[in-house]
Protein backbone atom coordinates (compact mmCIF):
# COMPACT_ATOMS: atom_id res chain seq x y z
CA UNK A 1 0.00 0.00 0.00
CA UNK A 2 1.40 3.55 -0.53
CA UNK A 3 1.53 5.68 2.17
CA UNK A 4 0.59 9.66 2.01
CA UNK A 5 3.24 11.68 4.11
CA UNK A 6 1.52 15.21 4.48
CA UNK A 7 3.23 17.82 6.50
CA UNK A 8 0.75 20.39 8.24
CA UNK A 9 2.17 23.65 7.57
CA UNK A 10 1.40 27.33 7.95
CA UNK A 11 -0.58 27.62 5.11
CA UNK A 12 -4.72 27.29 6.15
CA UNK A 13 -5.22 26.97 2.59
CA UNK A 14 -2.91 23.81 2.34
CA UNK A 15 -3.68 22.60 5.52
CA UNK A 16 -7.61 22.53 4.78
CA UNK A 17 -6.87 20.13 1.61
CA UNK A 18 -4.63 17.95 3.85
CA UNK A 19 -7.15 17.37 6.64
CA UNK A 20 -10.40 17.11 4.56
CA UNK A 21 -8.70 14.15 2.68
CA UNK A 22 -7.27 12.56 5.68
CA UNK A 23 -11.30 13.13 7.06
CA UNK A 24 -12.06 11.43 3.58
CA UNK A 25 -9.59 8.36 4.34
CA UNK A 26 -11.45 7.57 7.88
CA UNK A 27 -14.71 7.96 6.45
CA UNK A 28 -13.84 5.44 3.62
CA UNK A 29 -12.71 3.41 6.73
CA UNK A 30 -9.07 3.55 6.33
CA UNK A 31 -6.32 4.52 8.64
CA UNK A 32 -3.90 7.73 9.44
CA UNK A 33 -1.95 8.55 11.40
CA UNK A 34 -1.72 11.70 13.04
CA UNK A 35 -0.09 13.89 15.85
CA UNK A 36 -1.45 13.96 19.44
CA UNK A 37 0.13 15.96 22.25
CA UNK A 38 1.41 12.64 23.97
CA UNK A 39 2.51 10.35 21.11
CA UNK A 40 1.76 9.65 17.24
CA UNK A 41 -1.99 7.67 17.00
CA UNK A 42 -3.09 5.53 14.17
CA UNK A 43 -6.80 6.61 13.63
CA UNK A 44 -9.70 5.01 12.22
CA UNK A 45 -13.42 5.10 12.59
CA UNK A 46 -14.03 3.88 15.81
CA UNK A 47 -17.56 2.82 14.98
CA UNK A 48 -16.53 0.97 12.24
CA UNK A 49 -15.71 -2.21 13.06
CA UNK A 50 -13.90 -3.36 9.69
CA UNK A 51 -11.69 -0.04 9.69
CA UNK A 52 -10.65 -1.02 13.66
CA UNK A 53 -9.90 -4.24 12.60
CA UNK A 54 -7.23 -2.78 10.29
CA UNK A 55 -5.52 -1.11 12.98
CA UNK A 56 -5.00 -4.55 14.55
CA UNK A 57 -3.17 -5.97 11.24
CA UNK A 58 -1.23 -2.51 10.73
CA UNK A 59 0.10 -2.86 14.13
CA UNK A 60 0.43 -6.51 14.39
CA UNK A 61 -1.41 -5.90 17.70
CA UNK A 62 -3.33 -8.74 19.72
CA UNK A 63 -6.74 -8.71 19.34
CA UNK A 64 -7.99 -8.86 23.19
CA UNK A 65 -5.67 -5.18 23.62
CA UNK A 66 -8.84 -2.41 23.46
CA UNK A 67 -8.67 1.12 21.84
CA UNK A 68 -8.63 4.31 22.80
CA UNK A 69 -11.78 6.14 21.21
CA UNK A 70 -10.65 9.85 20.68
CA UNK A 71 -13.58 12.72 20.58
CA UNK A 72 -13.60 16.29 19.97
CA UNK A 73 -16.30 17.58 22.03
CA UNK A 74 -16.71 16.90 25.71
CA UNK A 75 -20.41 15.91 25.24
CA UNK A 76 -19.75 13.05 22.64
CA UNK A 77 -18.78 11.11 25.91
CA UNK A 78 -22.69 10.55 26.28
CA UNK A 79 -22.17 9.07 22.98
CA UNK A 80 -19.84 6.49 23.99
CA UNK A 81 -20.33 5.58 27.20
CA UNK A 82 -23.68 4.48 29.24
CA UNK A 83 -22.84 5.77 32.66
CA UNK A 84 -21.02 9.30 33.36
CA UNK A 85 -20.39 9.16 37.13
CA UNK A 86 -20.69 12.83 38.19
CA UNK A 87 -16.10 12.18 39.33
CA UNK A 88 -15.99 11.64 35.30
CA UNK A 89 -17.24 14.21 34.29
CA UNK A 90 -15.57 16.80 37.10
CA UNK A 91 -12.36 15.35 35.43
CA UNK A 92 -13.38 15.83 32.00
CA UNK A 93 -14.24 19.59 32.77
CA UNK A 94 -10.22 19.78 34.35
CA UNK A 95 -8.60 18.06 32.36
CA UNK A 96 -9.69 17.63 28.74
CA UNK A 97 -8.83 18.76 26.32
CA UNK A 98 -5.82 16.76 27.61
CA UNK A 99 -3.48 13.98 28.22
CA UNK A 100 -5.32 11.68 30.19
CA UNK A 101 -8.44 8.42 29.02
CA UNK A 102 -11.30 7.62 30.99
CA UNK A 103 -12.54 4.11 31.25
CA UNK A 104 -16.37 4.38 31.03
CA UNK A 105 -19.29 1.37 30.84
CA UNK A 106 -19.68 1.46 27.12
CA UNK A 107 -22.70 2.40 25.31
CA UNK A 108 -24.18 -0.17 22.73
CA UNK A 109 -22.50 1.81 19.95
CA UNK A 110 -19.17 0.83 20.34
CA UNK A 111 -18.19 -2.23 18.20
CA UNK A 112 -16.50 -4.90 20.50
CA UNK A 113 -13.70 -5.21 18.23
CA UNK A 114 -12.47 -1.76 19.33
CA UNK A 115 -12.94 -2.25 23.41
CA UNK A 116 -11.34 -6.34 22.87
CA UNK A 117 -14.73 -7.60 24.02
CA UNK A 118 -15.03 -5.44 27.20
CA UNK A 119 -17.92 -3.79 28.18
CA UNK A 120 -16.02 -0.84 29.15
CA UNK A 121 -14.82 2.04 26.38
CA UNK A 122 -11.70 4.60 27.08
CA UNK A 123 -12.25 8.01 25.75
CA UNK A 124 -9.93 10.72 25.39
CA UNK A 125 -9.99 14.31 23.85
CA UNK A 126 -6.75 15.49 23.20
CA UNK A 127 -5.45 19.06 23.36
CA UNK A 128 -3.47 19.13 20.57
CA UNK A 129 -4.81 20.99 17.43
CA UNK A 130 -4.27 18.74 14.97
CA UNK A 131 -5.86 15.89 16.38
CA UNK A 132 -8.73 17.76 17.42
CA UNK A 133 -8.86 19.19 13.50
CA UNK A 134 -9.06 15.68 12.43
CA UNK A 135 -11.59 13.98 14.57
CA UNK A 136 -13.85 17.17 13.88
CA UNK A 137 -13.81 16.96 9.85
CA UNK A 138 -13.49 13.19 9.94
CA UNK A 139 -17.57 14.10 11.62
CA UNK A 140 -17.12 10.45 14.02
CA UNK A 141 -15.25 9.34 16.77
CA UNK A 142 -11.35 8.33 16.09
CA UNK A 143 -10.41 5.18 17.86
CA UNK A 144 -6.26 5.36 18.03
CA UNK A 145 -3.39 3.22 19.65
CA UNK A 146 0.15 4.38 19.40
CA UNK A 147 1.01 4.45 15.71
CA UNK A 148 4.24 2.52 15.93
CA UNK A 149 4.78 -1.78 15.22
CA UNK A 150 3.03 -3.90 18.37
CA UNK A 151 6.10 -3.79 21.46
CA UNK A 152 8.11 -0.72 19.77
CA UNK A 153 8.76 2.22 21.57
CA UNK A 154 5.75 4.77 21.09
CA UNK A 155 6.31 7.66 18.37
CA UNK A 156 6.95 10.92 19.67
CA UNK A 157 8.49 12.18 15.95
CA UNK A 158 7.23 10.98 12.67
CA UNK A 159 10.15 9.55 11.56
CA UNK A 160 9.35 6.56 13.85
CA UNK A 161 5.58 6.66 12.21
CA UNK A 162 7.53 6.55 8.95
CA UNK A 163 9.61 4.16 10.11
CA UNK A 164 7.12 1.55 11.58
CA UNK A 165 4.62 2.07 9.14
CA UNK A 166 4.92 3.54 6.05
CA UNK A 167 3.26 0.98 3.31
CA UNK A 168 0.96 -0.33 5.91
CA UNK A 169 -1.52 2.72 6.12
CA UNK A 170 -3.21 5.11 4.23
CA UNK A 171 -1.51 8.50 5.14
CA UNK A 172 0.75 9.82 8.22
CA UNK A 173 -0.27 13.85 9.13
CA UNK A 174 3.07 14.81 9.88
CA UNK A 175 3.57 17.55 12.71
CA UNK A 176 6.14 16.99 15.25
CA UNK A 177 4.36 19.11 17.99
CA UNK A 178 4.52 16.16 19.90
CA UNK A 179 5.61 17.94 23.93
CA UNK A 180 4.47 15.64 26.39
CA UNK A 181 6.05 12.06 25.01
CA UNK A 182 4.45 9.49 26.74
CA UNK A 183 0.89 8.07 26.55
CA UNK A 184 -1.90 9.63 28.35
CA UNK A 185 -2.89 8.49 31.87
CA UNK A 186 -5.97 6.10 32.19
CA UNK A 187 -7.92 6.41 35.20
CA UNK A 188 -10.79 3.63 35.32
CA UNK A 189 -14.09 5.48 36.42
CA UNK A 190 -15.98 2.46 36.13
CA UNK A 191 -16.09 1.17 39.12
CA UNK A 192 -16.30 2.29 42.71
CA UNK A 193 -13.07 3.74 43.33
CA UNK A 194 -11.39 5.50 40.59
CA UNK A 195 -8.21 3.25 39.59
CA UNK A 196 -4.92 4.50 37.79
CA UNK A 197 -4.34 1.78 35.00
CA UNK A 198 -1.54 3.69 33.38
CA UNK A 199 0.40 6.56 34.75
CA UNK A 200 0.86 9.39 32.73
CA UNK A 201 1.50 13.42 32.30
CA UNK A 202 -1.33 13.64 34.48
CA UNK A 203 -0.46 12.70 38.23
CA UNK A 204 -2.68 10.39 40.72
CA UNK A 205 -2.06 14.04 43.19
CA UNK A 206 -3.85 16.09 40.58
CA UNK A 207 -6.41 13.32 39.94
CA UNK A 208 -6.77 13.20 44.13
CA UNK A 209 -7.09 16.79 43.51
CA UNK A 210 -10.59 16.73 41.85
CA UNK A 211 -11.77 12.81 43.27
CA UNK A 212 -10.49 12.48 46.73
CA UNK A 213 -8.90 9.10 47.02
CA UNK A 214 -7.59 7.46 43.69
CA UNK A 215 -6.40 3.88 43.79
CA UNK A 216 -3.38 2.41 41.20
CA UNK A 217 -3.44 -0.95 39.51
CA UNK A 218 -1.93 -3.20 42.24
CA UNK A 219 -0.02 -4.39 39.56
CA UNK A 220 1.58 -1.70 38.38
CA UNK A 221 3.37 -1.32 41.92
CA UNK A 222 4.65 -4.79 41.77
CA UNK A 223 7.72 -3.77 39.41
CA UNK A 224 9.59 -6.52 39.91
CA UNK A 225 6.80 -9.47 39.83
CA UNK A 226 6.31 -10.21 35.69
CA UNK A 227 3.32 -12.56 36.54
CA UNK A 228 1.16 -9.71 38.34
CA UNK A 229 -1.71 -9.17 35.59
CA UNK A 230 -2.37 -5.62 35.07
CA UNK A 231 -5.94 -4.47 34.42
CA UNK A 232 -5.34 -2.46 31.30
CA UNK A 233 -4.94 -5.47 28.98
CA UNK A 234 -2.42 -3.52 26.77
CA UNK A 235 -0.02 -3.29 29.96
CA UNK A 236 0.60 -6.92 30.36
CA UNK A 237 2.56 -7.02 26.88
CA UNK A 238 6.14 -6.63 26.87
CA UNK A 239 6.09 -2.79 25.51
CA UNK A 240 8.44 0.02 24.61
CA UNK A 241 11.24 -2.36 24.13
CA UNK A 242 14.29 -1.39 22.41
CA UNK A 243 16.00 -4.33 20.15
CA UNK A 244 18.73 -4.03 22.91
CA UNK A 245 18.57 -5.92 26.12
CA UNK A 246 18.07 -3.03 28.89
CA UNK A 247 19.02 -3.05 32.75
CA UNK A 248 18.19 -0.30 34.90
CA UNK A 249 20.71 0.68 38.31
CA UNK A 250 19.50 1.32 41.19
CA UNK A 251 21.33 3.01 43.85
CA UNK A 252 23.57 6.49 44.86
CA UNK A 253 24.91 8.33 42.19
CA UNK A 254 27.89 7.20 42.68
CA UNK A 255 27.13 3.73 43.13
CA UNK A 256 25.45 3.54 39.79
CA UNK A 257 28.60 5.00 38.01
CA UNK A 258 30.61 2.96 38.91
CA UNK A 259 28.27 -0.23 38.72
CA UNK A 260 27.40 0.44 34.87
CA UNK A 261 30.88 1.73 33.85
CA UNK A 262 32.06 -1.59 35.39
CA UNK A 263 29.60 -3.99 33.62
CA UNK A 264 29.61 -1.59 30.15
CA UNK A 265 33.71 -2.81 30.52
CA UNK A 266 33.24 -6.02 31.14
CA UNK A 267 30.99 -6.25 27.97
CA UNK A 268 33.02 -4.35 26.06
CA UNK A 269 35.80 -6.62 26.80
CA UNK A 270 34.39 -9.55 24.88
CA UNK A 271 32.82 -7.27 21.82
CA UNK A 272 29.22 -6.21 23.17
CA UNK A 273 28.19 -2.83 22.22
CA UNK A 274 27.14 -0.86 24.92
CA UNK A 275 24.70 1.93 25.00
CA UNK A 276 24.32 4.17 28.60
CA UNK A 277 20.99 6.14 28.97
CA UNK A 278 21.85 9.01 31.56
CA UNK A 279 21.44 12.30 32.77
CA UNK A 280 22.34 15.69 31.67
CA UNK A 281 24.31 15.67 35.01
CA UNK A 282 26.07 12.77 35.26
CA UNK A 283 26.34 11.75 31.51
CA UNK A 284 30.28 12.80 31.24
CA UNK A 285 30.95 10.47 33.76
CA UNK A 286 30.52 7.03 31.46
CA UNK A 287 32.73 5.30 29.32
CA UNK A 288 30.80 3.15 26.62
CA UNK A 289 30.14 3.08 23.05
CA UNK A 290 26.85 5.49 23.23
CA UNK A 291 26.00 7.44 25.89
CA UNK A 292 22.93 9.41 25.78
CA UNK A 293 21.48 12.02 28.16
CA UNK A 294 17.31 11.95 28.59
CA UNK A 295 17.30 14.99 30.43
CA UNK A 296 18.23 16.65 33.93
CA UNK A 297 17.67 13.89 36.77
CA UNK A 298 15.70 17.07 38.55
CA UNK A 299 13.22 17.43 35.40
CA UNK A 300 11.12 13.94 34.40
CA UNK A 301 8.76 16.08 32.26
CA UNK A 302 12.10 16.31 30.18
CA UNK A 303 13.41 12.64 30.63
CA UNK A 304 9.59 11.47 29.38
CA UNK A 305 9.56 14.11 25.99
CA UNK A 306 13.08 11.74 24.95
CA UNK A 307 12.32 9.13 26.77
CA UNK A 308 10.97 7.09 23.40
CA UNK A 309 13.31 8.98 20.80
CA UNK A 310 16.62 8.08 22.61
CA UNK A 311 15.32 4.15 23.09
CA UNK A 312 15.17 4.65 19.13
CA UNK A 313 18.20 5.98 18.99
CA UNK A 314 19.78 3.30 20.69
CA UNK A 315 18.05 0.58 18.27
CA UNK A 316 20.03 2.64 15.27
CA UNK A 317 23.12 2.57 16.81
CA UNK A 318 22.65 -1.44 17.16
CA UNK A 319 23.70 -1.64 20.68
CA UNK A 320 23.54 -5.04 22.17
CA UNK A 321 23.19 -4.32 26.06
CA UNK A 322 21.56 -0.66 27.49
CA UNK A 323 22.40 -0.21 31.37
CA UNK A 324 20.03 3.18 32.46
CA UNK A 325 19.82 4.92 35.49
CA UNK A 326 16.46 5.32 37.35
CA UNK A 327 14.34 8.24 38.22
CA UNK A 328 12.60 9.17 41.38
CA UNK A 329 9.14 7.69 40.86
CA UNK A 330 7.28 10.95 41.99
CA UNK A 331 5.04 13.08 39.80
CA UNK A 332 5.90 12.45 36.00
CA UNK A 333 8.82 10.56 37.25
CA UNK A 334 6.15 7.84 38.20
CA UNK A 335 5.15 7.49 34.18
CA UNK A 336 8.56 7.42 33.41
CA UNK A 337 9.82 5.04 35.51
CA UNK A 338 6.79 2.77 34.99
CA UNK A 339 8.08 2.98 30.83
CA UNK A 340 11.76 2.89 32.00
CA UNK A 341 10.71 -0.77 33.85
CA UNK A 342 8.65 -2.09 30.51
CA UNK A 343 11.54 -1.09 28.48
CA UNK A 344 13.93 -3.00 30.37
CA UNK A 345 11.64 -6.26 30.79
CA UNK A 346 11.83 -6.02 34.49
CA UNK A 347 15.44 -6.36 35.35
CA UNK A 348 16.51 -4.25 37.63
CA UNK A 349 20.52 -4.14 39.05
CA UNK A 350 20.98 -2.77 42.71
CA UNK A 351 23.99 -0.71 42.90
CA UNK A 352 26.46 -1.88 45.91
CA UNK A 353 24.73 -5.00 46.20
CA UNK A 354 25.00 -6.78 43.42
CA UNK A 355 27.96 -6.32 40.18
O1 LIG B 1 -1.75 9.01 24.80
C1 LIG B 1 -2.39 8.02 24.43
O2 LIG B 1 -3.21 7.44 25.16
C2 LIG B 1 -2.13 7.50 23.01
C3 LIG B 1 -2.62 8.57 22.02
C4 LIG B 1 -2.54 8.11 20.60
O3 LIG B 1 -3.89 8.99 22.38
N1 LIG B 1 -2.78 6.26 22.78
C5 LIG B 1 -2.36 5.10 23.35
O4 LIG B 1 -3.06 3.98 22.95
O5 LIG B 1 -1.42 5.01 24.11
P1 LIG B 1 -2.56 2.48 23.17
O6 LIG B 1 -3.51 1.64 22.42
O7 LIG B 1 -1.15 2.38 22.80
O8 LIG B 1 -2.79 2.22 24.69
C6 LIG B 1 -4.11 2.08 25.18
C7 LIG B 1 -4.10 1.38 26.50
C8 LIG B 1 -3.78 -0.09 26.41
O9 LIG B 1 -2.94 -0.47 27.48
C9 LIG B 1 -5.16 -0.73 26.56
O10 LIG B 1 -5.11 -2.03 27.08
C10 LIG B 1 -5.85 0.25 27.52
O11 LIG B 1 -5.42 1.50 27.05
N2 LIG B 1 -7.32 0.18 27.41
C11 LIG B 1 -8.09 0.56 26.37
N3 LIG B 1 -9.39 0.32 26.60
C12 LIG B 1 -9.46 -0.22 27.85
C13 LIG B 1 -10.52 -0.68 28.67
N4 LIG B 1 -11.78 -0.66 28.27
N5 LIG B 1 -10.21 -1.17 29.90
C14 LIG B 1 -8.93 -1.21 30.33
N6 LIG B 1 -7.87 -0.77 29.59
C15 LIG B 1 -8.13 -0.30 28.36
MG1 LIG C 1 0.74 1.70 22.55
Amino acid sequence: METQICCIGDSQEENQAVYRQAAGIIRAGGLVAFPTETVYGLGANALDEAAAAKIYAAKGRPSDNPLIVHIARQEDLYALASEVSEGALRLAEKFWPGPLTMILKKAASVPLSVTGGLQTVAVRMPSHPAAARLIRESQTYIAAPSANLSGKPSPTRAEHVIKDLKGRIDMILVDDTVDIGIESTIVDMSAETPMILRPGFITKEQLECVLGTVQTDPALEKDLEEKAVPKAPGMKYKHYAPAADMALVEGTQEDVICTINALAKEEMRVGKRVGVMASTETAAAYHADVVLALGSKKDAAQAAKNLYAVLRTFDKEAVDKIYAEVFEKENVGAAVMNRLIKAAGHTIIRSGEKK
